[in-house]
C-alpha cells in the first residue's frame, strides 16, 4: 500500500468510529445546575454568544410556534436577556409580551435590550422563579421557555405552575437540551465551550462551565416524560431530537382528574 492510500485507510476508519460512537447516546447521570445567571460577566457573555448565527435554537423555537394559534400574550418563563422575546416582538406585531426570570441582571440586560431596539414598549419584564409566577390563576395565553428548564428547581412544581397560571384552552411550549444527546452533539457543545469560546475570548461562560454543564444538568426525554405524567397537564407531548427537545402542552378547557 503507499503513504496516501494507507493515510485514506485511516481516515476512513476515523470517519466510520466518530459515525458510529457519535450516533451513540450520551448515559450519564445529572449533574444538577445553579438557578439563575447572575454573574454580571456571564450575562453579557451570555446576550452576546445567544445573537450569533450559531445559536440558532431560538430562531428554530420561533419557527415551531408559528404552528400553533399565537394570540393575546406569550409569556416567556426564564427569559434571559429578551433575545427570543425581541425574535417573537418582530414575528407577531400586536401580540403582548412578558418576561420572567429569576435573574434581576438578566432583567436588566433584557429591558436595555428592548430599549436599544426600539421595542421598549412591547415587553413587560418581571422578576419571578418558575415554581412561583408573579401571575394570577388562569390569566395568561401561551407560556414558552427556552434552555432554562435544567436551572430549574423542581420542575414538576414549575409545569403544575404554568398550568395554574393558564387559561382553559391556554398553550405551553417549552425548549430544552436533553442530557441523552447523541454524543455527537454533545462533542460540538464541549468544543463550542472548549475551543471556540477560548478562540473569541468568553471567559465567565467558561468559568462556570456552560454550555457543557447545561447538557448535563438537563433532562433525558425519558425523565421528563416520567415527569409530565405526574403534572397537571392532561394533552401534553414531547418531541425529541438530536440534542434537545420540546415539550408541548394545552390546558384543558374541561375539568380533567388531572387538571387541578
Ligand atoms: C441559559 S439562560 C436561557 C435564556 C433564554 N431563555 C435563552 O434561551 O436564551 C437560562 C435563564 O433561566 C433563568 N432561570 C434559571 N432558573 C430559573 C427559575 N427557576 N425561574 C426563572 N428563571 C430561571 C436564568 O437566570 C437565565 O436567565
Amino acid at each position: 500500500m503507499t503513504p496516501l492510500e494507507i493515510a485514506g485507510l485511516i481516515l476512513l476508519v476515523a470517519l466510520f468510529l466518530i459515525l458510529v460512537l457519535g450516533s451513540m447516546r450520551l448515559k450519564i447521570p445529572r449533574k444538577s445546575s445553579f438557578q439563575g445567571i447572575v454573574d454580571p460577566e456571564a450575562v453579557e457573555e451570555y446576550d452576546r454568544v445567544s445573537r450569533m448565527p450559531q445559536f440558532w435554537l431560538l430562531k428554530s423555537f420561533v419557527k415551531k410556534l408559528e404552528i400553533y394559534t399565537v394570540e393575546g400574550s406569550i409569556t416567556d418563563v426564564g427569559c434571559g436577556s429578551g433575545i427570543l422575546l425581541g425574535l417573537i416582538a418582530k414575528e407577531w406585531s400586536t401580540i403582548k409580551l412578558v418576561g420572567v426570570d429569576i435573574s434581576k441582571e438578566m432583567l436588566e440586560r433584557a429591558r436595555a435590550n428592548f430599549e436599544s431596539s426600539g421595542l421598549g414598549g412591547r415587553a413587560e419584564f418581571k422578576e419571578g422563579s418558575s415554581d412561583r409566577l408573579p401571575f394570577e390563576d388562569q390569566t395568561q395565553d401561551f407560556v414558552v421557555s427556552t434552555l432554562s428548564l435544567h436551572h430549574w428547581a423542581d420542575p414538576e412544581s414549575a409545569f403544575n405552575e404554568i398550568h395554574r397560571v393558564l387559561k382553559p384552552g391556554g398553550k405551553m411550549l417549552v425548549l430544552d437540551l436533553r442530557r441523552d444527546a447523541r454524543r455527537v452533539f454533545f462533542w460540538l457543545v464541549w468544543f463550542g465551550q472548549n475551543v471556540a469560546f477560548r478562540i473569541i475570548g468568553l471567559v465567565a461562560l467558561r468559568r462556570v462551565n456552560e454550555p457543557t454543564g447545561s447538557l448535563l444538568a438537563s433532562y433525558t426525554s425519558q425523565e421528563i416524560t416520567d415527569i409530565m405524567s405526574k403534572a397537571s397537564f392532561s394533552n401534553w407531548k414531547i418531541d425529541a431530537k438530536l440534542g434537545w427537545m420540546y415539550i408541548y402542552g394545552v390546558k384543558s378547557t374541561i375539568k380533567t382528574e388531572k387538571g387541578k
